[in-house]
């Protein structure tokens, strides 16, 4: 598989959320009700991004910042920047090149990218994208549960051979939200998208007369926290655990393995009105302590939300709907174009706010009284 002919950036693109309009503008009016809605009323996806807003950040100024970089480790391994692209599914409902777009973009501007289970590319062809750019973030791959161990384990081998680096297994969607906008658009998948990389078909569900779709057909399917020790146990990669936002199973993941978290809320398109990442952030990191791992998603669409991040106690970011935007616009290029303005973004607030490095960042950044 290859990609199509480069396109260009459309005029006056600046910044990321400026390829909005012209995402919208490309794709069917159902498929943008998917990507870009969110669950019930919407009010967890807009506190995402309004609670990065309201975080005030505090200058500091003639320091000393010749030789600053947006360097981070991370898993044991440099990354160019603390950012990677969150794991969304279907990428061809967007753009034809779909994720492998989104691949080689990631890969030529160091950020990384977590592969979702349900892409409509296949495995492979995005990992030797990352293999074959030296400079690359890390490669990750996240798995959903599916109650078939064999399906399973036959998964974990192919990732594993495929060159991914972790896992991520998503924990906050056993059953889907409820999407009112994209129900309401008629949201379908077209028949030639896909998650190529699943196969086979998930046992049907077996209900008698009374009993609850959801409580007697999907959950006694679901994974729990025994799953967790199996699937480290059936696989050498790291795993980290994404969706979290409580502090005891934050500490409870850790104390199991996992290798590191994403304190997310999906987006918002799982349970409405839980708290904007941003508020969940930090009492998740006092809780696993200052080494573990730890990254965050939802609202992140300035280099300056990155930095709020990272000063929250975020080591990386997850980059959702944004890249897509791009990726709808303008395929790979606008990827990587919206990318490197993020980037821009980031060491211009940095620089702003006397930070030679990302761990010159902490809450001292931040304004206690908000914006
Ligand atoms: C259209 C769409 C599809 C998604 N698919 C997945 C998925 O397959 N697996 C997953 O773990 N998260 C999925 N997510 C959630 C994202 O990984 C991420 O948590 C979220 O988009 C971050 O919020 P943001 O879009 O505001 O940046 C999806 C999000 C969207 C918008």
């Amino acid at each position: 598989m290859s990609l199509s002919a480069l396109q260009s950036i459309p005029e006056g693109v600046v910044n990321l959320a400026d390829f909005e309009p012209h995402a919208q503008a490309a794709m069917r009016p159902q498929d943008w009700a998917y990507l870009n809605g969110g669950a019930a009323d919407e009010i967890t996806l807009r506190a995402n991004r309004a609670a990065w807003d309201r975080l005030g950040l505090r200058p500091r100024v003639l320091r000393d910042l010749s030789g600053g970089h947006t360097r981070v480790r991370l898993l044991g391994r440099e990354l160019a920047q603390p950012v990677l692209l969150a794991p969304i599914a279907y990428q061809q409902l967007a753009h034809a090149d779909g994720e492998l777009a989104s691949a080689y973009a990631a890969a030529a501007q160091g950020a990384g990218m977590v592969l979702s289970a349900q892409s409509s590319v296949a495995m492979e062809p995005v990992a030797r994208v990352f293999a074959n750019e030296p400079g690359s973030g890390p490669l990750w791959f996240q798995l959903y549960w599916r109650d078939d161990r064999g399906f399973m384990r036959e998964l974990l081998q192919r990732i594993e051979q495929a060159g991914f680096e972790a896992l991520v297994l998503t924990v906050d969607a056993p059953v889907h939200g409820a999407r009112d906008r994209e129900r309401r658009a008629g949201f379908k998948l077209p028949e030639h998208i896909r998650a190529v990389n699943l196969g086979g078909l998930k046992k049907p569900l077996d209900l008698q007369a009374g009993q609850s779709a959801l409580f007697d057909g999907l959950m006694p399917r679901a994974a729990t926290w025994a799953e967790i020790a199996w699937l480290r146990e059936h696989s050498k990669l790291p795993l980290l655990l994404k969706g979290v936002t409580h502090p005891e199973d934050a500490v409870q993941a850790q104390g199991l393995g996992a290798a590191g978290l994403v304190v997310s809320n999906h987006g918002g398109r799982t349970l409405d009105t839980v708290p904007a990442t941003a508020h969940l952030l930090a009492d998740v990191r006092a809780a696993l302590g200052a080494d573990y791992p730890l990254l965050v998603d939802g609202g992140i669409r300035r280099g300056s939300d990155v930095l709020k991040a990272i000063a929250l106690g975020a080591d990386a970011v997850l980059l959702g709907r944004p890249y897509v935007h791009a990726l709808a616009a303008a395929g790979a290029l606008g990827v990587a174009h919206g990318l490197r303005l993020l980037r821009d973004e980031l060491e211009i607030a940095m620089a702003l706010c006397g930070c030679k490095t990302l761990a010159d960042a902490g809450p001292h950044l931040l304004w206690p009284r908000g914006v």
